[in-house]
């Protein structure tokens, strides 16, 4: 008899924020779990209450996707277990904000290891798995930020739009392996997002504006059952998303400039 094989979702960033909300989405609808991020104490607590909460298995991978050596190491981990992993979330994620200029090089190094490059391995290497088992789902997290460009937060916004995309192409590409590829464009959403980028959350905090992760995951939960390319959870962020193809790119990029400034502290 065929041995039932236990299908994982792996989802990178679960620490915190929308990929935490993902893997509270996910494990409600009965999905069994890998998480990844650097802070272990909290991956194995979030592992355990998801484990207890909703009785799905939720193994757990302490992993700086930043460090290209260990992501290779955590590949190869993946490679020789016998773990199928049939949808793949691209959460994990930082911004910076600030002159260009003036920012440390490491941490502008960081982020483009982080947010393209490491999402680039993870898609090829679990992609290329995907394809040879016959199928499978990847979630790329990008942005509002991915459609238009954004003066003083340069390199996250360019990084967004890589990430936008890279994944449309790839929903093409992949198509006929079975793979399906959507890409997730959150607005602003209440998270720790904002203190790690840097930015002047005193504005922020109670604005209107942000949507909860909780809620960011359900509309995305609901979306990726429904295969959307494009999942753009709000109102008022799919119209973010729409207006910039409306103006002009000199008008669009000098009002993100003068949005972002107001934010940047420096
Ligand atoms: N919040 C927003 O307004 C917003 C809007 C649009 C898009 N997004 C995107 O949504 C995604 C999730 O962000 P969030 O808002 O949920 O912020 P968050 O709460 O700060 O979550 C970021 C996650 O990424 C992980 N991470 C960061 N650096 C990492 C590294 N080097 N290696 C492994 N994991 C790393 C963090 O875990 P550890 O610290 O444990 O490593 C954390 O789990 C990001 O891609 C972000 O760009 C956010």
């Amino acid at each position: 008899m065929e041995k039932c094989m236990t299908r994982y979702a792996l989802i990178t960033g679960a620490s915190s924020g929308i990929g935490l909300a993902m893997a509270e989405a996910l494990a409600r609808r009965g999905r069994s779990l890998i998480l990844v991020a650097r802070q272990r104490d909290q991956l194995e607590s979030i592992a355990i209450e998801l484990t207890q909460r909703f009785g799905v298995e939720v193994l757990f991978r302490a992993c700086d996707l930043g460090e290209p050596l260990r992501l290779s190491g955590f590949l190869l981990e993946l490679e020789e277990g016998d773990r199928q992993i049939d949808l793949l979330v691209n959460c994990a994620g930082i911004g910076t904000c600030g002159p260009f200029l003036a920012q440390d090089w490491m941490t502008e190094q960081d982020l483009i290891e982080v947010n393209i490059l490491a999402l680039t391995r993870l898609c090829h290497a679990i992609g290329n798995s995907m394809a040879l088992q016959g199928g499978g789902q990847i979630l790329n997290v990008a942005s509002v930020a991915a459609f238009h460009p954004g003066p003083w937060m340069s390199t996250y916004y360019a990084s967004k739009a890589y990430v936008l995309h890279f994944s449309e192409g790839l929903r093409v590409e992949l198509k006929k392996c079975a793979v399906k590829v959507s890409v997730l464009c959150p607005g602003p959403t209440r998270t720790a997002f904002f203190r790690t980028a840097q930015l002047d959350t005193a504005k922020l905090v109670d604005s209107k504006m942000l949507m909860s992760p909780e809620e960011v995951a359900l509309y995305t939960v609901r979306a990726l059952e429904k295969n959307r390319a494009i999942i753009i959870p709000g109102r008022r962020n799919r119209w973010r998303a729409f207006l910039p193809r409306l103006g002009s790119r000199w008008l669009t990029r000098t009002i993100a400039g003068m949005v972002n400034k107001a934010y940047c502290p420096r």
